[in-house]
């Protein structure tokens, strides 16, 4: 049977371990090991959106896996001129031995999965961002040294992929996690509930104000997701008073680090002072997805 990875709950048994395979791994790889364990193997990455980190560091570790990645933008796909789904996937799985997907929706991405006979990743939809949660929680764990017990604090827009995969990546690992949100922007009710089941600390409010107190990890994300663009205008208004800056920084914890999956736009959901600053990590994370996504694609192809 083949394995996805596209939502959270697909590694709700084996996210710790996934993450000290991808901490092991970056270290034989940096250690000048050779880490070639996925050799012949081909990856497909599907784009229907745009993408910096997602693209190459997949490609880059299908090459340091000794395997290999081809890109595959929606628009030049027959996809882009009306082949359904299910054909592409069906075609993509006699070629492929992993396909990634950007997806517009998380309809398409389950779609994907549901046809294709070779393990489907997501490389984030409308309403999750998993191995970018991964590669957090993983970043979080090379800095604090463990997970369990920590407070994770997340603020910005609620509603979207981001905070989605937070919630369910902070509950199966037992992180307390408050999401701060203008009232309109709330997280799904599913995503909430779903992390309450791990008995973890959730609290979702719309008052900025001293919200960082205690906290391990401050993280923010886009105020307009892709997708979102139509509402632009609107969500800047809505979203006035959520920027993460230096006083906020300095009411959580000493040693809180910050996160950021990156794209970011500075002054709107953070600061250049805090994003660039002495507590932030957002180069590891960036670097992190390649070893995180590695270490998903060895665990899927096991
Ligand atoms: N964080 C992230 O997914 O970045 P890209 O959109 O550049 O892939
Ligand atoms: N929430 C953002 C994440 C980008 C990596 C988006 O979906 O655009």
């Amino acid at each position: 049977m083949k394995r996805d990875f596209i939502s959270m709950l697909d590694v709700k048994g084996d996210l710790e371990e996934i993450i000290d395979l991808a901490i092991k791994l970056k270290g034989k790889s940096k250690n000048g090991e050779s880490i070639e364990l996925l050799k012949g193997k081909t990856l497909g990455m599907i784009f229907e959106k745009s993408s910096t980190r997602t693209r190459v560091s997949f490609e880059v570790g299908m090459t340091k896996l000794g395997g290999h990645a081809i890109f595959l933008s929606k628009n030049d796909l027959q996809l882009g001129r009306g082949e359904t789904i299910e054909d592409t996937a069906l075609v993509l799985s006699r070629y492929c031995d992993i396909l990634m997907y950007r997806a517009m929706s998380n309809e398409a991405m389950k779609e994907l999965a549901k046809y294709a006979t070779v393990p489907v990743i997501s490389g984030l939809d409308n309403k999750e961002h998993p191995c970018q949660i991964v590669t957090d929680l993983m970043t979080i764990k090379e800095h604090k040294g463990n997970l369990k017990g920590l407070n994770f604090v997340y603020i910005g827009d609620g509603g979207n992929n981001m905070a989605h995969s937070y919630l369910l990546g902070c509950g199966i690992v037992g992180m307390n996690i408050k999401i701060v949100t203008p009232a309109n922007y709330m997280p799904d009710e599913f995503f909430v509930k779903e992390a309450k089941k791990y008995g973890i600390k959730i609290e979702v409010i719309d008052v900025v104000n001293n919200c960082t107190k205690n906290a391990d990890i401050v993280a923010t994300d886009t105020w307009v997701s892709m997708g979102d663009e139509k509402e632009k205008e609107k969500r800047i208004r809505d979203f006035q008073g959520y920027t993460i800056d230096e006083s906020l920084m300095s009411v959580a914890k000493n040693d809180a680090i910050f996160l950021h999956c990156l794209p970011a736009y500075y002054d709107y959901e953070v600061t250049k002072e805090v994003a660039h600053g002495n507590q932030s990590v957002i180069f590891d994370e960036a670097e992190n997805r390649l070893w995180a996504q590695i270490a998903i694609m060895v665990t899927l192809c096991k």
